[in-house]
């Protein structure tokens, strides 16, 4: 099967002995063939050559990787794009505050005839050497956490009471990303923290933004892409000034907004539903608009947007 990203990353002139460790990696790894399906195909690629040669050296070295930064950064995006490199099967632990340490490791069911432990997404993935994503692990209890740490740490191993000691294989890396932008998120508890390295990562830069647009539009005009990008920044300038909130200063945003275009939504609607109208101030979403309407007039269509070859 071919490796798109590993085709990306020798493409993105990533330092050559990162490389040649990822192709070692792989190569000396076993596949987990019965978990393939868990190997993901990311939508697109991650775009930043310093996060992905920060990030390689660090997984190559078998250390924990903390991915931290605001929203739509690309965080989740780029540990696919890891999972899919290393050609390992991922799985994804969404934490919450109700998050406890048997959902983590496993638990005891009935399964009609007897008691059976059922493994957790940690067990799973530490037996079949997958890639862990611990999704805003800062808004975990400290219970949950703790069970963490001595698979984290040098012992690489989770001892499950009433189950069995769990060796964490060589090839398991665990991944984990905060946020801590969002309202209701935590510090993360200092003796975890202490078993990651940190990767802060950056707001996206302009040259990538384009090759991501492009990459994700393909008929996008040429005069678009830069139109989209002096937007994004333009509000991101805003932000950063305290002139608006961040609510409205959002990637995923600006995607979705695009996605809808070429789907017939005109352009000022598209971009109020999913820029504008995420700020719930009236006079803060006034200065949004502004601020979009005069890059992007509202009565664009798709026509004036893509190439027609690509509109159905
Ligand atoms: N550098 C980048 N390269 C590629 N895509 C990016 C980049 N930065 C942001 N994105 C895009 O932003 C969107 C959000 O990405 P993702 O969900 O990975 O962000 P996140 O950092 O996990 O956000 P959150 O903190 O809100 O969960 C995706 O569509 C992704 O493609
Ligand atoms: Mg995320």
């Amino acid at each position: 099967m071919e490796n798109k990203v590993l085709e990306f990353i020798e493409n993105e002139n990533i330092d050559k002995n990162l490389v040649a460790g990822v192709k070692k990696y792989i190569a000396e790894t076993a596949p987990a063939d019965e978990e393939a399906g868990r190997i993901p195909s990311p939508i697109c690629f991650y775009y930043g050559k310093e996060v992905w040669e920060q990030a390689l050296s660090a997984l190559l070295s078998s250390k924990n990787l903390l991915l931290t930064g605001p929203k739509a950064t690309g965080k989740n995006i780029f540990a696919e794009n890891l999972s899919a490199l290393f050609e390992r099967p991922l799985w994804n632990v969404s934490f919450h505050v109700g998050t406890d340490a048997s959902y983590l490791v496993g638990t005891d069911t009935f399964d009609g005839d007897r008691v059976v432990f059922r493994k957790g997404p940690m067990t799973l993935a530490s037996e079949k050497g997958g890639f862990v994503v611990l999704d805003e692990i800062n808004m975990a209890k400290n219970e949950a956490l703790s069970v963490m740490h001595s698979c984290l740490d040098h012992r690489r191993v989770m001892d499950i009471p009433g189950y069995r000691k769990v060796d964490i294989v060589p090839a398991a890396r665990f991944i984990g990303t905060m946020n801590y932008g969002y309202a209701g998120t935590r510090e993360l508890n200092e003796a975890l923290c202490s078993r990651f390295v940190v990767l802060e990562m950056p707001v996206i830069g302009e040259n990538d933004l384009g090759r991501l647009l492009r990459f994700r539009f393909p008929g996008l005009k040429d005069n678009m892409v830069s139109q989209f990008s002096k937007l994004f920044y333009e509000l991101n300038r805003k932000a950063e000034k305290g002139e608006i909130s961040e609510r409205a200063l959002d990637l995923r945003g600006l995607l979705d907004a695009i996605d809808m275009m070429a789907l017939g939504t005109g352009a000022g609607a598209a971009l109020d539903m999913c820029i504008a109208n995420k700020t719930f101030d009236p006079y803060e979403r006034e200065l949004v608009r502004d601020v979009i309407k005069a890059r992007i007039p509202g009565d664009l269509r798709a026509e004036n947007i893509f190439d027609s070859t690509v509109i159905a």
